[in-house]
This record gives C-alpha cells, structure tokens and sequence, in this order.
C-alpha cells in the first residue's frame, strides 16, 4: 500500500535540513554524544508524547471520510439544508467497539459505534450511534457504572463476565440490548455489514417550525452479516484489526460501501399519548407503527491519510445540531451532550474543534478566545454586545430553545410509566417473531457460552430468570445449556 515517494531532504519539525537519518553527533566515533544534536533530542522528544489519551469508552476503531446525499424529499419534516433536496455534503464516520481498549480485537462481542460528521453549509451535525437501535440503560447516572462492568477489574485487570451479568441482570432495562448483543448481530462480518442507528429519538423542525420526533437508521447497502462466535473467536487472534483492514481494502479497492438513511417520524404530539414512552433508549418505535421514510446515501470512498490526525483526533459529539434538527427529552441524550465536549476537552485540549477534522468547513465567528493550541485567531471585539461589528446571535438560524415543555416536581425518576413500558416485551418479540429457529439456537449457545466463562452461582440464578423474563423457553435452554455443560466438566 506504500507507494515510493520523490525523495526530498529530511528537515527538523522547524523546515531546517538535518545531516543524518542514522547518526547522532559523537565526540569521535567511540566518544560521548553532545546535547546539541537537537535533532536527536527532537526525535526522542516527540516520540516520547506521540500517545495521546484513548477514549474512555469507544477506544478501538476506524473509520473513512465520505459523502451523503439526499434522494428523497424530507422538506415537509426538517429545514435542515443537509438533508434538502439536492443537498450533497461532505463526511466521516468512525466505526468501533466499546469496552476494548485501542489494540483489542475488532472481533469481539460488543456493540459498535456508528459515529458520524457531516459537514453541512449551516455547521457540523454529528449522529453518534450504535449499530443497535437500543441501549443498555435509560439513566445517564448508570451509563459510568455500566461501563465499568464491561471494562477490567480493579484487582487483576482482567475483564469478567461475573461483573457484565451482574450488572444487567440487577439492570432488567439491559434486556433488549443484551438479547441483540447475544445474538447473530453481537459481532458483524464488518463495518460495511451493519447497520447505524441514531437510537434516540431527536427532533426534526421544519420551515413552518412544525415539530416532529425522529430516529435515524442507516440500513446497510452491503446487507447485515455477521460472525459466529467460533469465527470470531479465531479472527480475534488470526487478525485483531479484521474489521479496520476490512474497511480500508474496500475502499482503497474501489469497492464503496454505502447506507441507506431512513427516518422514523412521529407528530409531536403523538409522544404525549403514544403507548411507551417514546424517549425510553431501551424501546425501538415498532415499524407497523412508525415506517421507515427514506432520505438518501451516505457512501464511504476516501481513506484517511493520517490515522491520529483524522480519526483518532476525531471529536464527535451529539449537541453538533443544525437548525432543523435538536435534542429530545430522552435523559441520555441530554447528558451526552454534556459527557462528549467534557471529554475531547480532557482528551483533545479546549481547542479540539479548530484540528482539521473538527473543524466545520463554513466560517466561524465565535468569541472564544486563547487556550492551549489555539491555531485560528480571534479578533477584536471579543465580547459582546458591541458597538463594533462583532458578530450577532440570530435566533432564527437555529432551534435549539423553546423546543418541548417541561413541568412538574423535582424528581429521581426515569420517566413516567404508560401502558407498555416494561423491560422484556420487546426482547420478548425480537426472539419469538423476529429471530428464527436457527437464530434463536446461536442465541442460545452464545449466551450459554457466556455465562460458563467464571460467572458465579448467585448471578447465574438471577440470569436464567433474567432469560425466563424475555421468554420461557429460552430462559429454560439457557439454564439447560448451563447446567449440562458443568455436569460434563
Ligand atoms: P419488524 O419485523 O418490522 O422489524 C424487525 C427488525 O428486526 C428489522 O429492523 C430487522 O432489521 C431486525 N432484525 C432482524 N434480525 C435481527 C437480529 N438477529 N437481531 C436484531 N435485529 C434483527 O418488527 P418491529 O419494528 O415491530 O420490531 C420487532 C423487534 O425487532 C423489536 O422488538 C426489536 O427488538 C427488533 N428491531 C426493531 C427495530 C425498529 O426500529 N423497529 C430495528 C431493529 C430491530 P433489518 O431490516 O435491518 O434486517
Ligand atoms: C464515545 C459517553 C451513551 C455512542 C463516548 C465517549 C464518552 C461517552 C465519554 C468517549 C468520547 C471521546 O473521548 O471521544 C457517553 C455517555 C452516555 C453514552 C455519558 C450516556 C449517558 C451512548 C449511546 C450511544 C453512544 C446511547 C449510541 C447510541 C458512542 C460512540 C462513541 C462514544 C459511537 C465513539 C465516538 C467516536 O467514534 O469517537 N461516549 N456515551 N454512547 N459513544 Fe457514548
């Protein structure tokens, strides 16, 4: 893949060319070596910052730039100018796991981001999914605590499925995302075989400030495929970057993978009366009650060309929003929008938005100001208001205020229950009317499979109830499988 360049003079970070690739400077060849070989010392310098912190969550992944473009038209539902008519914009996405850390094995079970930028003319909107429509909890106060679950031990640093199952199963809201991670769509063939899905509900405006709830699904153009966990297995040690290799030989092949986006819309005032409450992050809308309205193609077809610039400086985050689109009142959207910023800001310094790959591609006139690696300068005014033709807020090109209602009572509560908010029903539904025979089987074996790796007594009584909860007979195979494998050892 690396193709010979013209060669040119090696040169210091300053642009000044320097004597040797190979040898530092010596009294004599034997001698001591002199401090003023500043090269040498700005070798051993940058090397030694080169890390930089990985993401808390999210830690191993890839990704490509690419474009999207609208086939339908969404007017009637969103103003937004990317997702017009016509509109044609530039993007990234960065697919990954999240529980490994940056040198794990793409292969193993977990959910992946599906994190996307897109460039607009009105600023950057990001979409930061999964490829499940669903999550684990609906609490934000229990998303640190969940991945810690998943993450390692504080004693011997090793991950432990007794910790994972005794945190979902003392967490029945975990029940639909862990029925599909334990099934055939818990590891994808690749990137380019699954689907993205926004997971939350988010809010579309259009011209007329009409309001409407929205899901976003980007449906797979390759089709979902997956790997059994056998394949998994052996890919994990045969190729630990299986799914990054994967995606940078199709697209440096010529073979573009793309995704259908297609939305779920519900009235406004519909989620007042709707069944469940429709910002519950473990609940999908079901289709026969909200279809899929197609919008258009979003199509990856540019490597990056420098990894830690473009992907691993890469700071997405969900309050990217442009107007004709904004938040919902689901209590884990709102607190990402809080979590992402904080941590790039940790991560990445105050400036993160000025590296190349975060920056918008339209003009900034912000009044932010100084700050570790600024690289954009500011300029004079820099407050506001003033009288010198600084830059004025326009309420109108956005819609971030004013969006829903909010009353009631300080409360610790993660929403009001409706007629059909309960944990196992829709898990219920995905393995009876969804998976078929031999889907539900692997679901099976997999689960078993689990479970037999160092989960203790206790947890294991509470996860074949967990099972028994989403449906009867799988909680009793499940136990089954359990049982007669510890006979046998
Ligand atoms: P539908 O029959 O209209 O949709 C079923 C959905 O299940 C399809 O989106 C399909 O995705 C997806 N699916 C197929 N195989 C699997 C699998 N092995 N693991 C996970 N998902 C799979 O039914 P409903 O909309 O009424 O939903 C029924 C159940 O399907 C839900 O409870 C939920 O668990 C699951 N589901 C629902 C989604 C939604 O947004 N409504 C989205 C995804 C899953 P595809 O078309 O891409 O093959
Ligand atoms: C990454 C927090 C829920 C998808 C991250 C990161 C944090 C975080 C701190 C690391 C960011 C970075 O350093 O770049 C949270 C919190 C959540 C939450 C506090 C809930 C309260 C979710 C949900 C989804 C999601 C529900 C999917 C629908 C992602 C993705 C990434 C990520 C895709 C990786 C982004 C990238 O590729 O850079 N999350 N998260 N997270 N999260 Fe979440």
């Amino acid at each position: 893949m690396t193709t010979a360049k013209e060669r040119r003079p090696t040169t210091t970070d300053a642009g000044v060319p320097v004597a040797s690739d190979e040898h530092s400077l010596s009294v004599g060849p034997d001698g001591p070596l002199l401090l003023q070989d500043h090269y040498l010392l700005e070798q051993m310098a940058n090397f030694n910052r080169e890390r930089i912190p990985e993401r808390q969550p999210h830690a191993k992944g890839g990704g490509a730039f690419g474009t999207f473009e609208v086939t339908r038209d969404v007017s009637p539902f969103t103003r937004a100018a990317v997702f017009q008519p016509g509109a044609r914009v530039e993007m990234l996405a960065r697919f990954s796991t999240v529980a490994g850390e940056r040198g794990s094995p793409d292969t193993w079970r977990d959910p992946r981001g599906f994190a996307l930028k897109f460039y607009t003319p009105e600023g950057n909107l990001d979409i930061v999914g999964n490829n499940t429509p669903v999550f684990f909890v609906r609490d934000p106060m229990k998303f640190q605590h969940f991945i810690r679950s998943q993450k390692r031990r504080a004693d011997n640093n090793l991950r432990d499925n007794d910790m994972q199952w005794d945190f979902w199963t003392l967490s029945p809201e975990s029940a639909h995302q862990v029925t599909w991670l334990m099934g055939d769509r818990g590891i994808p063939r690749s990137w380019r075989h699954m689907n993205g899905y926004s997971s939350h509900t988010y809010m579309w405006i259009n011209a007329a400030g009409e309001r409407f709830w929205v899901k976003y699904h980007f449906k797979t153009d390759q089709g979902v495929d997956f790997l059994t966990q056998q394949d998994a297995d052996r890919l994990a040690g045969e190729d630990a970057d299986f799914h990054q290799r994967d995606l940078y030989q199709a697209i440096d092949g010529g073979n573009f993978p793309s995704w259908t986006l297609k939305m779920q819309i519900m009235p406004f005032d519909e989620a007042k009366t709707y069944r469940f409450n429709p910002f519950d992050l473990t609940k999908v809308w079901p289709h026969g009650d909200y279809p899929l309205h197609e919008v258009g193609r979003m199509t990856l077809n540019r490597n990056v060309e420098d990894y830690h610039t473009e992907i691993e400086q890469a700071a997405f985050e969900p309050n990217n929003l442009v107007a004709g689109t904004g938040l919902s009142p689901d209590k884990m959207l709102l607190a990402r929008g809080f979590s992402y910023a904080d941590a790039h800001r940790a991560r990445l310094g105050v400036n993160y938005k000025q590296i190349p790959v975060n920056a918008p591609k339209v003009p900034v006139y912000s009044y932010a100001k100084d700050g570790a690696m600024r690289i954009r300068n500011a300029s004079d005014p820099v407050y506001a208001p003033n009288s010198y033709g600084g830059p004025k807020a326009d309420p109108a090109l956005t819609d971030d205020g004013g969006l829903w209602q909010a009353d009631g009572e300080m409360t610790r509560t993660a929403y009001t229950l409706r007629r059909d908010d309960d944990d196992f029903g829709q898990p219920g539904t995905l393995v009876r009317e969804v998976l078929d025979d031999a889907a539900r089987e692997r679901l099976v074996g997999n689960i078993v499979g689990h479970l037999l790796k160092g989960v203790s007594e206790p947890v294991l009584v509470r996860a074949f109830e967990y099972w028994r909860n989403v449906d009867k007979n799988l909680g009793d195979a499940v136990e089954a499988g359990v049982r007669s494998s510890q006979r046998k050892a």
